[in-house]
């Protein structure tokens, strides 16, 4: 096992993120650092939770984000025993409606900022080794859905990133495994379109189950997971009969799994209360 010890947990103030931070306070002796953009969440939640845990706001696609980060962690902490890369968006559109720049936002949060941030508090993990990292991928990591492209391309590079990492830190102690949930039901992913099914409502998951699956990656020292596991049989058939998952997600069905996504919401919001404004 890898001690859980302090861990960091990014997208910590809603779904997955708040999960893990519940099932980590359960283990006697953790320590947590909850990361996210809205403070007064985390504040809340630290308080909530019966193990020391300090929090800090902080959007991970700021240029000085990785270094306060790890300041904040050396200051209160003094260790990193376990870091989770967690925090995610989704923003849906087709290549011919998003372009590169859906391209380039979702790269910016689900890549780029989990490299920098891993990238930053490395020689902590590998100074507090045996520690693990648990990058929280999806199986859209897999197997892509048509207006989800952006997504996909975000999460296949994180899968791939994290599999030449695990060889990488071997050496150095720092156990790197990634979870990838398929339909998991929260703020940014309502699934509400699944949900409201009795056909499709079993494939949707509580963030309870990819929290648990997180635990056994990173303190666990399992390599990878499906959330849950039969989403494994989407990425197998991808791989060994790819013609029959083109065949199955053409046309209407594709699109019938990609659900909204919180970050639309919050983007038409967004625009409505500019065109309210303009008036
Ligand atoms: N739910 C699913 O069906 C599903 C499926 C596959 C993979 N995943 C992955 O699971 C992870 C967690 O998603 P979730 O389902 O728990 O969604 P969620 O409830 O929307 O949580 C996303 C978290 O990321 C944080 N975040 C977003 N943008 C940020 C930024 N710029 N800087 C710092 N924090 C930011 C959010 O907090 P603030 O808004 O407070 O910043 C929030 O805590 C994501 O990586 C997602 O891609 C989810």
């Amino acid at each position: 096992m890898n001690p859980p010890g302090v861990t960091l947990i990014t997208g910590a103030s809603s779904g997955i993120g708040e999960a893990v931070a519940r099932r980590f306070a359960a283990h006697p002796g953790v320590e947590l650092v909850l990361v996210a953009r809205r403070g007064e969440r985390l504040e809340q939640l630290a308080a909530e939770l019966p193990v020391k845990a300090s929090w800090l706001a902080v959007d991970l696609t700021d240029d000085d984000a990785p270094q306060r980060i790890l300041a904040h962690v050396e200051e209160h902490h003094g260790r990193l025993d376990c870091l989770i890369n967690n925090a995610g968006s989704a923003w849906r559109a087709t290549f011919e409606e998003g372009g590169w720049e859906n391209v380039r936002r979702t790269m910016e949060l689900n890549f780029d900022a989990q490299l920098r941030l891993t990238e930053a508090l490395l020689p902590l993990l590998r100074r507090s080794a045996p520690s693990s990292i648990v990058n929280v991928s999806s199986t859209a990591s897999r197997i892509s859905r048509p207006g989800a492209g952006a997504y996909s391309a975000s999460k296949y590079a994180l899968t791939g990133w994290t599999d030449a990492l695990f060889f990488e830190e071997r050496k150095n102690g720092v156990h790197v495994g990634l979870v990838m949930p398929g339909f998991i039901e929260t703020e940014g992913f309502p699934a509400a379109e699944l949900t409201g099914n009795p056909m499709t409502s079993w494939l949707v998951a509580s963030p309870e189950v990819a929290a648990e699956a997180i635990w056994e990656v990173g303190p666990g020292g399992v390599a990878e997971r499906y959330v849950p596991r039969f989403f494994a049989i989407a990425a197998f058939i991808r791989i060994l009969w790819p013609a029959l998952a083109r065949r199955l997600l053409k046309g209407g069905m594709g699109k019938r799994f990609v659900t909204s996504t919180g970050a639309d919401a919050a983007d038409r919001d967004a625009s409505e209360s500019d065109a309210h404004s303009d008036r």
